[in-house]
């Protein structure tokens, strides 16, 4: 391992879960894959997601001031995460074909391959480079199934064997 001041290897065993952050503005509907989710706070109980600037889900985000999380499923197709996570809502209806349940908000929350749905009202929104995180404070959680898998960032490189676009925080671990 080279001797720089920065290791990336070390970043990565930071863990993440894979989620699709949702959204929906003047009819539009919108989504997009990401692992740079958390919960920050208990009571009340707030979320928070690194959104790239340049995503359409992320400009969605901050005009309707709502926002989703669905918790993807280990036995999640990639073509579906293809779907969310390398390809943009300003060229495709990433909603078209996909099962979702709308949230008191409105927020339009996906069920396919899902284990979890949170509805949350973003609170506050901070500039980080490249990116804004989002910070919501939770309206709604739902649970799907049980018994059922998340989908870890980890496994989704280990098992599927997939790669980060360049808007994701870690599209630096395609590298190693
Ligand atoms: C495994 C994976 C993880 C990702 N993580 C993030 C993330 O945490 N934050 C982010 O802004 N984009 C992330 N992305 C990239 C977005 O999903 C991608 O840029 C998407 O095409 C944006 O779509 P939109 O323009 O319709 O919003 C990730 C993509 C993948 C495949």
């Amino acid at each position: 391992m080279a001797d720089e001041k920065i290791q990336l290897e070390s970043l990565f065993s930071l863990t993440y879960g894979m989620y699709i952050v949702s959204t929906a503005y003047e009819g539009k509907f919108n989504g997009q894959i990401a692992n740079a989710v958390m919960q920050i706070t208990a009571e009340p109980i707030c979320i928070a997601a690194a959104m790239h600037k340049d995503n359409l889900t992320t400009t969605l985000v901050e005009k309707s001031g709502i926002m989703g999380i669905s918790v993807l499923e280990e036995d999640v197709p990639m073509t579906f995460i293809g779907n969310f996570g390398f390809r943009s809502g300003r060229s495709i209806d990433k909603f078209c074909d996909c099962e979702y349940i709308t949230g008191e908000l409105g927020t339009p929350l996906v069920i396919d391959h899902c284990l979890a749905v949170v509805e949350a009202k973003v609170i506050n929104i901070m500039e980080v480079y490249t990116h804004k995180l989002v910070v919501g404070e939770v309206v709604m959680a739902r649970a799907l199934k049980e018994g059922g898998t998340p989908l870890t960032y980890s496994n989704y490189h280990l098992i599927k064997r997939g790669k980060s676009p360049k808007n994701a925080p870690t599209v630096v671990f395609n590298a190693l």
